[in-house]
């Protein structure tokens, strides 16, 4: 029997069905489903006999999605009622009594609160791989020399494995971020039945425990109408994404001809399809395009759920399809960083003459003259007119003489010439978290006792 009189028609079929998505659960719609017998019958719901039934099917029905021989149909609306379809084709009629005290609300919200942990775990891994990829390069490149840029121009020296260190520290806030969305999904929903509770004594504790939950959500309207937790995992994973973002950026920008600080390998590199000569960094740049994507998926989300009634809506179905895109797409792009990292040539030769240029030291003549008494003010503007002088006579600074030094200001001497000096613009930077080489070093040992320090 059903409740319709007429067929549903084909086209809100193809809106309303979910299952083209979400098979992808199909694994946790069996676990759960599993979790969920066995307590039906420990609470005397069911008996044993009929838990033996579903516990078999249910491994005949993961068999069959395993091996990709699940027989979907056309009239399949999701994988819930496919799932429960398929398992009372195979055990009979006691297969409708796996949906005793659940309903698909709290069955779905479970679902993909498991499939939300499981891929939040593995991000935290591709993470820790990732960096551990950064810190094994920044290690390799510890003392060469490269200008540090603000606003695209050269600012100060600083060390390459700086540089790259900055990228370990993005990653580890990110798993930080993964492992805050572990902590939202921590809570069972299962037990809220549609939204109020089920006509039965059942022990949500135990299907928690089966399951790995903490705990049950303590609200039933809540438990159906929660998706935090995806809107967490979207908002990490888009951070993270602009993190890669940046990164494919600079490597775009390293690539070229004009900055020709590195090159990618040929594995992960393209060719043109007309001019022979190239070589394309694409992974780098699609590191880089892949942010807004993310981006847009949390958005979307946002967007389904703001001003949505309590408790469970359709339009909470849509949460499937952005989780499932970002998921795979930020997969691919950390194990992309990771490939190309890895294989990355820099350019000592193109980063140190890039890092040679004088005027980037114009910072460390301003702190001599303060460390001759100078306010910092006063010797900003002594410099501004030191390096004027250079410019418009197409010299470099130390390309001046002590006569016209001393019409700038009477306190400089020959240390002018020493600050000038390469490395010593470097090595100067001396305070915590600065570029000077045992700064970096220190860095490195903090860095490497972090990564160590986790669980592997
Ligand atoms: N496919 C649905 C979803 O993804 C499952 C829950 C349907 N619940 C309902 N009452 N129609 O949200």
């Amino acid at each position: 029997m059903s409740r319709f009189s007429q067929p549903q028609d084909s086209v809100f079929s193809a809106l309303n069905a979910s299952i083209g998505f979400d098979w992808r659960l199909g694994p946790y719609d069996i676990e759960q489903s599993r979790a969920h017998a066995k307590m039906l019958a420990a609470t005397g719901i069911i008996s044993d006999g009929d838990r033996d039934a579903l516990l078999g099917g249910l491994d005949r029905v993961a068999a069959e999605l395993d091996a990709g021989e699940f027989p979907f149909r056309d009239d399949d609306e999701d994988i819930h009622m496919a799932v429960e379809r398929r398992l009372t084709e195979i055990v009979g009629a006691v297969g409708g009594k796996l949906h005793t005290a659940r309903s698909r609300n709290d069955q779905v919200a479970t679902d993909v609160a498991m499939f939300t942990r499981a891929h939040a775990l593995a991000t935290i891994q591709s993470l820790q791989d990732l960096q551990s990829t950064v810190l094994g390069v920044a290690e390799a490149h510890l003392d060469w020399a490269m200008p540090g840029y603000t606003h695209l121009q050269r600012a100060q020296p600083v060390y390459l494995s700086h540089h790259l260190l900055a990228y370990f520290w993005m990653f580890r806030r990110d798993e930080r971020r993964f492992e805050s969305v572990l902590g939202s999904t921590t809570e069972l929903p299962l037990g809220a039945g549609a939204l109020a509770g089920v006509n039965f004594a059942t022990d949500r504790g135990l299907v928690a425990r089966e399951l790995g939950f903490a705990s049950v959500v303590p609200n039933s309207i809540d438990a159906v109408s929660n998706r935090d937790f995806v809107l967490d995992f979207l908002a990490a994973a888009a951070t993270c994404a602009t993190h890669l973002s940046r990164l494919g950026a600079e490597i775009v920008l390293w690539s070229s001809e004009e900055f020709g600080f590195c090159e990618v390998s040929d594995a992960w590199a393209s060719g043109s399809s007309i001019m022979p000569q190239k070589k394309n960094p694409d992974a780098a740049e699609l590191l880089r395009a892949k942010a807004p994507r993310v981006v847009s998926r949390l958005a979307a989300l946002h967007g389904v759920m703001h001003g949505l009634p309590l408790t469970y809506n359709k339009d909470l179905q849509e949460d499937k399809e952005g989780l499932f895109d970002v998921v795979d797409t930020l997969d691919l792009c950390l194990a992309a960083a990771r490939g190309m990292l890895s294989g990355i040539t820099f350019r000592r030769d193109r980063l140190a003459d890039a890092a040679s240029d004088q005027m980037i030291a114009a910072t460390d003549v301003a702190d001599l003259l303060v460390r001759r008494g100078v306010p910092f003010r006063q010797s900003h503007g002594i410099v501004a007119g030191i390096v004027r002088e250079a410019v418009a006579s197409g010299r470099s600074l130390a390309e001046l003489s002590r006569e016209e030094l001393a019409r700038h200001s009477p306190v400089l001497d020959d240390e002018y010439y020493s600050v000038l000096s390469q490395r010593s613009w470097l090595e100067s930077k001396v305070s915590e978290g600065g570029t000077a080489l045992d700064r970096v070093r220190e860095q490195l040992a903090h860095a490497r006792a972090e990564l160590d320090g986790q669980p592997a």
